[in-house]
C-alpha cells in the first residue's frame, strides 16, 4: 500500500517534473516532517539527517519559525523602503567578518549571490576572465554555470574561465609533498593566468569554496591558497570567496571558512544556512567595490532581504550564539572524527577521513595504495545507510567520498548512532565483495 503510494507520487513528479530532475536514493524518500537533526516520513519512520546543511540550527527550528511567522503577520516588503531588520541584520552580519568586508548586498539563493560577485569583480577589475577547480559547482544561472566544471555544459565552451586542478594533498599532483605541493598547484594558477594573456584577455578573479566541499572536502597543501591569490591579485584580480556551503560557524573554530587561511578575501558569498531554509543569500565586499558597482549597476532583488528574510537570518545567528553550536563544531566535530579514523582501523575501504567542524569527508577506495574510487560501493554504502535510517550522501569527482554534513545541533548520540550504522554497513558491503 505505502509503496503503491510512492510509486504513484513518482510517476506523477516525472509527468511534472521529468525524469532527471535529480532525486536522492535508489529508492527515493518521501519526508513530511523535521525537528532538530530528525527527518520523518509518510509512513512515520525517522531518519537521522547527516546530509543536510540548510537546517543549520535544526529542522523548523522554533526561534527561527517564531521570528519568520511573528514579521510575516506584521509587514513584508522589500529593501526600497527604509527597515530596521534589515540594517540591524546586515551590522550584525558583516561584525562576523574581518576588517574591510563591511558592506552587504542580499539575494535568495547562492547562484544569485555568485552571479552579483562575478558581475561586481568584472565590473571593478574591467576583466572578464575567472579562475576555478576543475571540478567546481557555484549554482545554476548562465554566467555561474560557466563556472562550473564539475558538470554544466556551459564550462565546456565559455572563452572566459579557466580552471586548475584540484589542491588535492590525497592524491597530489606529480606525487609532491608539502610546500612543493602546494607551490605547485599555485603554479597551475599562475599557468591559467598566463594562457588568459596569451588570448588576449585579463584576469578578473578567482573564485573558490575555501573547505573545497564539492571538491570533496580536500586537505589543501598549506600555503597553496594565499600564494594562488596573491597570484592573481598580482594580475589585477579579486579572490572571491565562495562561503555558501563553508560558512556561518560550520568549520568550528572560525565563523567563516576562509578564516582557516591568511588571506582575506575581496568578495564572499553565502547562502544555503544562512536562512535555515528560509531563500537568503547574499555577498558582503569592500565598500569600495559595492559602492563602485552599485552606483553604476543599479542592484535591485525584489525578495532579497525583505524584512521577513532578515528577521530569519537574524533568529538563525542567534540560535547559533544562544545554543553554543560553534563550540558543538568543535567538541562533536572531533569526537566524530575521532570515530571515523577507528572506522579506518577497521575498514580498508576507507581511504582517508578530511574533516573541518561539523563538516566530514571519507574517501573510500577498493585499494590504499592505488587509491582507485570505490565508486560503486559509496553508492551502496548511502543506500543502506538510507535503509537503516540514516542519511548521508556522496561528493568528489568519481563520487567516492562520503560527505556528512549534519545540522549544528548533531550531539554525541547522534554521532553514536551515525558511527554505529555505518560500522555495520561497512562491514555488510566488505562481506558483499568477499561473497
Ligand atoms: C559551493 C556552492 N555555491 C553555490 C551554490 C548554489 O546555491 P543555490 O542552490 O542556493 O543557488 C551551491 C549549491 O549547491 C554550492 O554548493
Amino acid at each position: 500500500m505505502a509503496s503503491n503510494q510512492i510509486q504513484d507520487l513518482l510517476s506523477r513528479r516525472y509527468r511534472v517534473m521529468g525524469q532527471h530532475a535529480p532525486l536522492f536514493y535508489e529508492k527515493p524518500l518521501q519526508l513530511v516532517r523535521g525537528e532538530g537533526v530528525w527527518l520523518w516520513d509518510q509512513e512515520g519512520r525517522r531518519y537521522l539527517d547527516v546530509y543536510n546543511n540548510v537546517p543549520h540550527v535544526g529542522h523548523c527550528n522554533p526561534r527561527v519559525v517564531e521570528a519568520m511567522s511573528r514579521q510575516a503577520s506584521t509587514l513584508n516588503v522589500h529593501t526600497r523602503y527604509l527597515h530596521n531588520n534589515i540594517v540591524d541584520y546586515l551590522e550584525r552580519l558583516t561584525g562576523t567578518f574581518n576588517e574591510g568586508l563591511e558592506m552587504a548586498m542580499l539575494t535568495c539563493t547562492g547562484s544569485e549571490a555568485n552571479e552579483l560577485a562575478l558581475r561586481m569583480a568584472r565590473f571593478c577589475t574591467g576583466a572578464q576572465g575567472i579562475i576555478v577547480t576543475n571540478f567546481a559547482y557555484h549554482g545554476n544561472t548562465e554566467a555561474v554555470a560557466e563556472i562550473g566544471t564539475g558538470f554544466m555544459p556551459e564550462s565546456r565552451t565559455t572563452k572566459r574561465v579557466k580552471s586548475f586542478p584540484i589542491p588535492d594533498s590525497y592524491r597530489p599532483l606529480d606525487g609532491l609533498l608539502g610546500d612543493d605541493l602546494a607551490q605547485a598547484y599555485a603554479d597551475q594558477v599562475q599557468q591559467a593566468i598566463d594562457e588568459f594573456h596569451a588570448e588576449g584577455m585579463q584576469v578578473a578573479g578567482i573564485l573558490v569554496c575555501p573547505d573545497f566541499a564539492n571538491e570533496g572536502l580536500l586537505n589543501v597543501p598549506k600555503g597553496f591558497l594565499e600564494r594562488a591569490v596573491a597570484k592573481v591579485r598580482q594580475a589585477g584580480g579579486v579572490f572571491i570567496a565562495d562561503e555558501v556551503q563553508a560558512g556561518f560557524g560550520r568549520s568550528g573554530k572560525h565563523f567563516w571558512a576562509h578564516q582557516w587561511y591568511g588571506v582575506t578575501p575581496d568578495i564572499v558569498t553565502m547562502g544555503k544556512p544562512m536562512g535555515n531554509g528560509h531563500p537568503l543569500a547574499g555577498v558582503v565586499a569592500r565598500p569600495s567595490m559595492i559602492e563602485a558597482f552599485s552606483k553604476e549597476a543599479m542592484y535591485f532583488n525584489t525578495f532579497g532581504g525583505s524584512p521577513v528574510s532578515c528577521a530569519v537570518g537574524m533568529a538563525v545567528l542567534d540560535a547559533l550564539e544562544k545554543d553554543n553550536l560553534m563550540e558543538n563544531a568543535v567538541t562533536t566535530g572531533a569526537y566524530v572524527t575521532e570515530g571515523l579514523r577507528k572506522l579506518q582501523q577497521r575498514h580498508a575501504i576507507i581511504g582517508e577521513v578530511r574533516d573541518l567542524g561539523m563538516f566530514f569527508g571519507v574517501e573510500l577506495v577498493q585499494d590504499r595504495l592505488l587509491k582507485t574510487p570505490a565508486k560503486a560501493e559509496a553508492r551502496r554504502i548511502i543506500n543502506l545507510m538510507r535503509e537503516k535510517g540514516v542519511l548521508i550522501s556522496t561528493t568528489g569527482i568519481h563520487n567516492a567520498i562520503l560527505k556528512l554534513r549534519p545540522p549544528m545541533p548533531f550531539q554525541i548520540e547522534h554521532a553514536d548512532m551515525l558511527l554505529h550504522t555505518l560500522d555495520e554497513v561497512l562491514t555488510q558491503v566488505a562481506d558483499q565483495e568477499v561473497a
